[in-house]
């Protein structure tokens, strides 16, 4: 399989030739499924209409997204671009297959229609579209950077308490520790579920009122420190750099991001996923590349990629997006309310592009960030030693 290329046709026709495993993060959007209606230029999107009935359509997913689960690595995460009906049953098919729903993400179009006349339909006007964003395995990285390897301390620990003749309610109890303030906090010292390392405060009781536990701490810290940076290394990748909800306000695209392709998306949302969903050189694979967005912003982010495409109108498209000089980049990412950005902070109409260029975005201001309240948790393996977390 070669990297940084479009593979024209099916993607089950890509997906069979890659490997297990070797994929950080997958962005599909798909076709919904006959939404598109023919537009006034006559084309009829056979594409959104290649199955016969809705089930046969769910059961097109289901092949693809148990390739997805295949390829992707433990630690990877997916995608998926759905509306709002279909997005409950590819749900049901994704839980099946055991994969792990992160977050079920609305995006807001401010600008997706025009609301006015809305109320002859007898129902809310729809200016969303939702973002399934799973995870391969939840917990295998716990398992195998954090509670394996602690498995030499933690059984060292439990040697040394059992020459001491220590309960574990015990040891606590020696630490000045009692169970109401703590949780038995040595449960997780010693014990396979949720590990903690020992403080060198409380190590140092240990040692000096039993006379066991006699290997230096030092040893013991640097053990410990190996299993954090396999961790860290390790587990999956999600870096946000905005607002963390699970609300996302982009505009559709501007008449000057646009090309012909009529489900073409924002390149800054695209952005946002591969940036806090994976490093620089992972691979990304996008199984329905339509006017090339996601290649686009894989190139503009340095990550590897692949996609598949079936529809040759579109494939010379992409090569011509692709092969564009003069691509206006994103400098920076834009922290706080998206929506501010897309409707007030750009000026795409005053900026002097050459012919041809793709306007991707250009702001003159980058908002101030003002989330407190849905901050993720910080990086932790819990208690680090000496009291303190990441
Ligand atoms: C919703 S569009 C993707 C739009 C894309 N995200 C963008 O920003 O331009 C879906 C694309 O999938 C393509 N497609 C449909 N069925 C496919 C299949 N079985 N394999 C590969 N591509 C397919 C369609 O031709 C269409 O371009």
């Amino acid at each position: 399989m070669e990297i940084d290329k479009i593979y024209q046709g099916d993607c089950m026709d890509l997906l069979k030739v890659i490997p297990d495993s070797q994929v950080d993060l997958v962005i599909a959007d798909p076709p919904y499924f006959q939404v598109m209606v023919t537009d006034h230029l006559g084309n009829k999107y056979e594409w959104d209409k290649q199955w016969d009935s809705f089930e046969d359509y769910l059961k097109w997913c289901k092949l693809w997204l148990t390739e997805v689960k295949r390829i992707l690595k433990p630690n990877g995460s997916i995608y998926i671009f759905q509306d709002d009906k279909n997005c409950a049953y590819v749900q049901i098919i994704m839980d099946k297959l055991g994969l792990n729903l992160e977050n079920n993400i609305t995006w807001v179009k401010p600008n997706n229609m025009t609301i006015k006349g809305w109320d002859k339909f007898r129902c809310y006007a729809p200016i969303t579209e939702r973002i399934l964003f799973y995870s391969k395995e939840r917990g295998y990285i716990e398992n195998q950077m954090k509670i394996k390897p602690m498995k030499k301390i933690r059984d060292y620990l439990n040697k040394e308490r059992k020459k001491a003749k220590l309960s574990l309610d015990k040891m606590c109890l020696l630490c000045g520790l009692n169970d109401e303030g703590h949780g038995g906090i040595a449960y997780h010292w010693c014990s396979s579920k949720n590990p903690v390392m020992i403080t060198r405060e409380h190590y140092k009781t240990l040692k000096q009122k039993t006379g066991f536990f006699r290997i230096p701490y030092d040893k013991l810290l640097k053990e410990y420190k190996l299993v954090q940076e396999g961790y860290i290394k390790n587990r999956r990748t999600f870096n946000p750099k905005r607002n963390y909800t699970d609300v996302w306000t982009y505009n559709i695209t501007s008449s000057q991001e646009n090309t012909v392709h009529p489900t073409q998306k924002p390149i800054v949302l695209i952005r946002r996923i591969i940036d806090t969903s994976s490093k620089e050189n992972d691979l990304v694979v996008d199984l329905f590349v339509g006017s090339g967005t996601v290649p686009l912003a894989c190139q503009q982010l340095k990550r590897r990629w692949v996609g598949s495409e079936k529809e040759s109108e579109y494939i010379s498209l992409i090569n011509k997006r692709l092969k564009q000089k003069n691509i206006h980049h994103f400098e920076k990412d834009v922290g706080g309310y998206e929506k501010n950005i897309v409707s007030k902070n750009n000026n795409f109409a005053s900026q002097p592009f050459a012919e041809g260029d793709i306007i991707i975005a250009k702001f003159n201001k980058i908002p101030k960030r003002n989330f407190t309240l849905d901050e993720p948790p910080s990086v932790s393996l819990r208690a680090f030693p000496d009291g303190k977390g990441t």
